[in-house]
């Protein structure tokens, strides 16, 4: 009798909390979270629509507006999109928009959070924004997003916390029932077991516990290990599924990349392959030196692979690559606090021109680009490529402890690299992410080996781009080019029983980023530049920071210099452009031509105008990433101008850099970076007229505005960091290991991930 009440009191008493505290608590504020987001989300649409809207409304084409807001409010949760020019106008809106929201009553709807508005069909949020330009002074935007998820979402939430405190009061119960049985000593022992274990309480998935050193590991007392081993199963499903549920509430930093790999994905190893590699070794003289190469893959893969340690295997490089890896060609990154292993993989000079410089960047990377630069094919590269391509599936599979690893496949070196994966490890998830942009189906199909590469591609479990157009772009190209079956709506495609998710993932940086990269004040950033490059110390300086690539748009920066000076001639000797170049690829003929033409056109310009200071100081060598963000940080402004660029991380890593809020960013409307970056000062590099105004703009924009154009866009990169990005990946991924799992998948059933938050609407 004592011990049933022992076992059923406790169960009882947690029971009646969940029912008449917890519950409640939760669905208040799951409410209040849900109703703040989405009024922030009404905030960013409206931001993002008002210029292509004020565009439309210029022309004034009825049916244009109507296209327009059909395409956005494809988006799922946004259910209707209106626009009312005054009060007494007609309401132009998608069709799906209620009947109670009209223009004369606009007020109604006008609270600070938004207002709900409850439908038979489900509650709706409607949030009035005002346009902001002048065309219409009294034009207010309308949008109605579907509340549905909320109810679910609170459904969800109280169901697995009804089952989380069951069996915790059960446990607890159970517990109660035996520590009456042991000794006191038992207990004690017992307990101490079972918390070192992996303890019962594990804090929440932003700040997982430090893991025990071994040698500090007791396992629990024997017949403590069921229910301790229960309990960190439930644990585990419970943070898996809250991770998996609502990551928008997650805060995304190495730490949650950590929790997800070892609870979503059981703490599975993550194998990294890319061409270029993190470290480079450099004999100079007769030491060594480490460097960091310039690349965007790079700067985001690498904080990733800190956070979640594993192997990137990349092939080696550097002079003195050879003198430091062990017998497995392996050596401990990074140098100074080792938390991954960098797996060399060595090509010979004829493997190296015939798959990186040959296939890889005198075929791939023009084709992909739209830079006028033709594609060159040769079937002697292409028998590089895809030898190069086996050699790496070959240190894959040397490399996987188990046989269904994760592997992250990187970049267009490996568009093969997939499916050989996929045949050697038939349970691998693979996830490849290709850096670059996707061209459409007839601009691709002019590579003899399009077929093959998108069949090898498609080995991928999921497959990411940058942008929804690169995504459509490829799955228009499977479309044209191979047997698949293709699905438009889950964005899958289907090939011998094997599917492949393609999604728009837009890459990021690290957030916060580091103190070694911003740690030097502004002012010491921007004294110290100016006296290392002999300018004048109320100079203003504008920098670009790229590789020295044709894509990158350098001639065309240097142009929109020359007519700032044409235009507005105060600026000669007061302004000077920093270009910082990384060498690149330079046994490829059109880049030594682009290299000279560089080099000559900024000599002309600083011919022209050669005042106190130089118009243009073109620094064509190494720069590490602190130097890099002290010249960001020493600088009026930033000009990113690729011609065609999947992302461009310089431009989010300039605005990382200025923690004091000032400086502008002028953006080419051509880069990823572009559409997540609205208040930059977009431009079309192309027109050169339009790039000097934007200099101009640029150099005498009030601090204010600065500051107001800068929080937005930091407070968008700390949000959607990189940490999101490869944490995103991951989770769809173990989703997808998941239903593989499953014994029978119903016909029908894609067992894809749904669709992900993605931070631009348009
Ligand atoms: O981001 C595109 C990209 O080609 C990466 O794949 C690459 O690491 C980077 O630019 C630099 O190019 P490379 O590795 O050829 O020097």
């Amino acid at each position: 009798m004592r011990l049933s009440l022992r076992f059923v009191l406790p169960l009882l008493l947690i029971l009646a909390a969940i029912a008449y505290v917890v519950a409640p608590l939760v669905d208040e504020l799951t409410l209040r979270w849900s109703l703040r987001d989405l009024d922030a989300r009404s905030t960013v649409i409206a931001k993002a629509v008002e210029e292509p809207l004020e565009d439309a409304l210029v022309t004034g084409s009825s049916n244009k507006i109507m296209t327009f807001f059909s395409r956005i409010s494809q988006d799922e949760r946004l259910y209707a999109i209106g626009y009312c020019a005054t009060p007494q106008a007609k309401l132009q809106a998608t069709r799906s928009v209620p009947a109670e929201i009209r223009c004369n009553d606009l007020e109604r709807w006008n609270a600070p959070r938004g207002s709900v508005l409850h439908l038979p069909k489900g509650p709706l949020h409607v949030a009035v924004r005002p346009l902001v330009g002048e065309t219409h002074p009294e034009g207010r935007l309308i949008l109605v997003q579907d509340m549905n998820f909320l109810e679910r979402r609170s459904q969800e939430t109280r169901r697995y916390l009804f089952y989380f405190f069951l069996g915790l009061a059960a446990a607890v119960s159970l517990i109660t029932v035996i520590i009456a049985q042991l000794s006191w000593r038992g207990w004690v022992a017992g307990t101490r077991a079972l918390l070192r274990g992996e303890g019962l309480l594990r804090q929440p998935v932003t700040s997982p516990p430090a893991p025990p050193k071994a040698s500090e590991i007791v396992p629990p007392a024997p017949e403590f290990r069921p229910i301790a081993r229960d309990l960190q199963r439930l644990i585990r499903d419970l943070e898996a599924e809250r991770a998996a549920r609502d990551e928008s509430q997650l805060t995304w930093a190495p730490e949650t990349l950590r929790a997800i790999l070892h609870g979503e994905l059981r703490g599975e190893d993550v194998i990294v392959v890319s061409n270029r590699e993190p470290y480079i070794h450099q004999r100079k003289g007769d030491h060594i030196e480490v460097q960091r190469p310039a690349s965007g893959l790079v700067t985001a893969l690498e904080p990733i692979m800190r956070a979640c340690s594993g192997v990137w295997i990349a092939t080696g490089t550097g002079s003195a690559d050879r003198d430091v890896v062990d017998t497995r060609d392996r050596v401990a990154v990074p140098p100074d606090k080792p938390a991954y292993q960098l797996r060399r993989v060595w090509m010979t000079p004829e493997e190296e021109a015939g798959y990186y410089y040959g296939f890889s960047n005198e075929g791939l990377w023009p084709l992909c680009h739209i830079a006028h630069v033709r594609p060159i094919f040769r079937s002697g590269d292409w028998a590089h490529y895809v030898a190069a391509n086996r050699k790496f599936a070959d240190a894959v599979v040397s490399e996987s402890k188990t046989r269904d690893p994760i592997v992250l496949v990187q970049d267009y070196h490996f568009a093969l690299l997939p499916r050989m994966i996929r045949e050697a490890l038939p349970d691998a998830t693979v996830i490849t992410f290709w850096h670059i942009p996707w061209p459409n189906p007839e601009s691709f199909a002019i590579c003899p080996w399009a077929a093959d590469i998108v069949s090898g591609l498609l080995g991928s479990s999921i497959l990411g781009f940058h942008t929804q157009y690169h995504v459509n772009n490829f799955v228009d190209t499977v479309d044209r080019l191979i047997e698949a079956r293709v699905d438009r709506e889950a964005f899958t495609v289907s090939q011998g029983g094997k599917l492949t998710a393609v999604r728009r993932y837009p890459i990021s940086i690290a957030w916060p980023p580091s103190e070694e990269m911003v740690g030097k004040p502004v002012a010491d950033c921007r004294s110290h530049i100016r006296e290392l490059n002999g300018l004048p110390p109320d100079q203003a300086i504008g920098v670009g920071v790229d590789r020295l690539d044709y894509t990158k748009g350098i001639l065309e920066r240097f142009l929109a210099v020359e007519r700032l000076f044409d235009l507005n001639p105060q600026w000669i000797g007061r302004f000077t452009f920093i270009q910082i170049a990384a060498p690149s690829r330079a046994s490829i003929d059109d880049y030594r031509n682009h290299h000279d033409a560089v080099v000559a056109l900024a000599e002309r310009i600083n011919a022209r105008f050669s005042g106190a200071a130089p118009a243009i100081l073109l620094k064509v060598e190494h720069h590490e990433p602190w130097q890099v963000y002290e010249y960001y940080r020493a600088a009026e402004l930033c000009f990113v101008g690729s011609l065609h660029d999947g992302m461009n991380l310089v431009a989010k890593e300039f605005v990382a850099s200025r923690d004091d809020e000032r400086g502008v960013l002028v953006l080419s409307q051509f880069t990823g970076a572009s559409r997540e970056l609205p208040e930059s000062v977009v431009v079309n590099p192309y027109d050169v007229d339009q790039c000097a105004a934007a200099l101009h703009v640029a150099l005498t924009m009030p601090e204010q505005e600065q500051a107001d154009r800068m929080r937005l866009m930091r407070g968008l990169i700390a949000e959607f960091n990189v940490y999101r990005w490869a944490g995103r990946m991951l989770l769809d991924a173990a989703l997808m290991r998941r239903r593989s799992k499953l014994p029978d998948t119903p016909v029908g059933n894609t067992g894809a991930p749904p669709a992900v938050p993605t931070p631009s609407p348009t």
